[in-house]
């Protein structure tokens, strides 16, 4: 007689790829999609462009005070040079998952302004009940929180800057940086 555990263990693993595979591809479309939608309507002039995190013409001061927040908040989880915990797509036994890279090898840049901001400030568990990212909006204030994320952004290039403010420029409504 077989043994299925090693089976099913086997098709487990698959199911966990095929969902993390599954999760890269649809934020990737919805980033294409947001895309394209700014693109037919949105303006330069509007409001949600003066909310969003700038990085270009920041001063360095401001990078400074997000790296010195950083290394205080976040690098214990997130890495002291932005790269995340070992295999970070794998989800861990508990059902949840690692923490990402916020330099360009991670996901942080396919996504707006807003729904970073908004990830800072409230946690992961406003997506996935088992995250263990904590919110900061009772540590770390408005400014503080826009300073991280202006340091995380000095680590990428041009081509996700220009990406990521595609996106947070076609970020609408609730989903707007606040
Ligand atoms: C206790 C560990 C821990 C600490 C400390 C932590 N994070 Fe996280 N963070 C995570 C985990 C785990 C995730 C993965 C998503 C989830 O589980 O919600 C995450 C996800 C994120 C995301 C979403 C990234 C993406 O690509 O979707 C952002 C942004 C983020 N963290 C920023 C920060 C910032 C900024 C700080 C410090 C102010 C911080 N985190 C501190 C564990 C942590």
């Amino acid at each position: 007689m077989d043994n299925p555990a090693p089976t099913r263990r086997h098709t487990n693993g698959i199911a966990v790829v095929g969902v993390v595979a599954l999760v890269v591809a649809m934020s990737a479309a919805m980033a294409a999609a947001m895309r394209g939608q700014q693109g037919r309507s949105r303006s330069a002039d509007d409001a949600v462009t003066d909310n969003a995190v700038s990085v270009a013409g920041t001063p360095a001061a401001v990078v400074a005070r997000g790296a010195a927040l950083y290394a205080a908040h976040c690098a214990s989880c997130h890495g002291a040079n932005l790269e995340g915990q070992p295999d970070w797509k794998r989800p861990l036994p508990d059902g949840s998952l690692p923490a990402p890279p916020h330099d360009v090898s991670g996901h942080t840049w396919h996504h707006g302004d807003g729904e970073l901001l908004r990830i800072i400030a409230k946690g992961g568990t406003i997506y996935m009940p088992e995250s263990k990212m904590p919110g900061y909006e009772r540590v770390l204030s408005d400014d503080d929180m826009r300073a991280v994320l202006t340091f995380i952004k000095s680590s990428w290039g041009p081509e996700q800057l220009d990406w990521q403010a595609q996106v947070t420029a076609g970020e609408v409504g609730p989903q707007a940086a606040p």
